[in-house]
């Protein structure tokens, strides 16, 4: 018996980086992934995890839409008459400081980040409330609820924000058994790290890889299926007494307490 066995479940930005390491480790603990994401690579996802044998159906959503959301989580229900488990990963980030940061860059991260969490969890939750079951992942950041760095105050605003989402609706959804966890990403390597690298270092992405990995304790930025693991746990009957918290999963990252200059 694996730990998701007969269990459905929806991840969100599964075309890709984290998204996609958690969909394909939650298919190898036994349940059937919905994966939703905005790009059409969601679909040959699909069919990689398909080919490998598991339960998957790519629903193409923009989470920053509400009615898109609302048909997609229909289709889901449609298909499966339930969903067990709800992990709110899409997500974006784009480098600016915040005198050079407009509205619209502003508003295209919380829009996505905090309103796309926000209209996924609506559209879900109730089908966990008829059934008094139900667990709910949100990808925070160590960003913004531990540490920052310039050029970070929009992205950084909102993985604070999904923590306090997590907490508040922890609160609630605790007297109908549904249980609400975050998890606090450093360094992983994914799409989205990748970009931020070529943001900083145009010329030499690799470098700036490098760097990272020099800086933390254990020697390397994370893998997406080690995210993978942690969010099956928490989506998992294991975690059964889990609500309201934030795991980190960085490596040792925002552990040192003494920062080495060069010796
Ligand atoms: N990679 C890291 O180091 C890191 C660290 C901390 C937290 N996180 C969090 O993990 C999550 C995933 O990050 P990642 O690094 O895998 O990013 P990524 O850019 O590699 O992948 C993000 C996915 O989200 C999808 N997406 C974007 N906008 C969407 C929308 N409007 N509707 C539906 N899907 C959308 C993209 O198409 C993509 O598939 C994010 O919430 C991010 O904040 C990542």
């Amino acid at each position: 018996m694996k730990k998701m066995d007969g269990k459905v479940a929806i991840i969100t930005g599964a075309a890709m980086g984290n998204g996609k390491g958690i969909a394909e480790v939650l298919a190898k603990h036994g349940a059937a992934v919905i994966l939703a994401d905005i790009s059409d690579k969601v679909f040959v996802v699909e069919k990689e995890l398909q080919e490998k044998g598991y339960d998957a159906m790519a629903v193409k959503m923009d989470v920053s839409d509400k009615e898109n959301v609302t048909a997609g989580v229909r289709k889901v229900i449609d298909k499966y008459g339930k969903i067990d488990a709800l992990v709110n990963n899409a997500g974006v980030a784009r480098l600016a400081n915040f005198l050079d940061m407009d509205e619209e860059l502003r508003d295209f991260h919380f829009n996505i980040n905090i309103n796309g969490v926000w209209n996924v969890t609506k559209a879900v939750l109730p089908y966990m409330k008829e059934r008094q079951y139900g667990r709910i992942v949100n990808l925070s950041s160590v960003t913004g609820t531990m540490v920052a760095d310039e050029g970070e105050t929009a992205y950084a605003t909102t993985k604070a924000a999904v923590m306090g989402f997590t907490k508040a609706l922890a609160r609630e959804t605790a007297s109908y058994n549904v249980t609400v966890n975050a998890i606090l990403p450093g360094y992983i390597l994914t799409p989205m790290a990748e970009s931020i690298a070529k943001e900083s270092n145009p010329e030499n992405p690799q470098e700036v890889i490098d760097g990272i990995a020099s800086g933390v304790p254990l020697g390397r930025l994370g893998k997406i299926e080690e995210v993978g693991e942690l969010a099956a746990f928490l989506a998992s009957d294991e975690s059964s007494y889990i609500t309201g918290t934030g795991i980190v999963i960085d490596g040792g990252s925002t552990l040192p307490e003494t920062v080495s200059v060069g010796v």
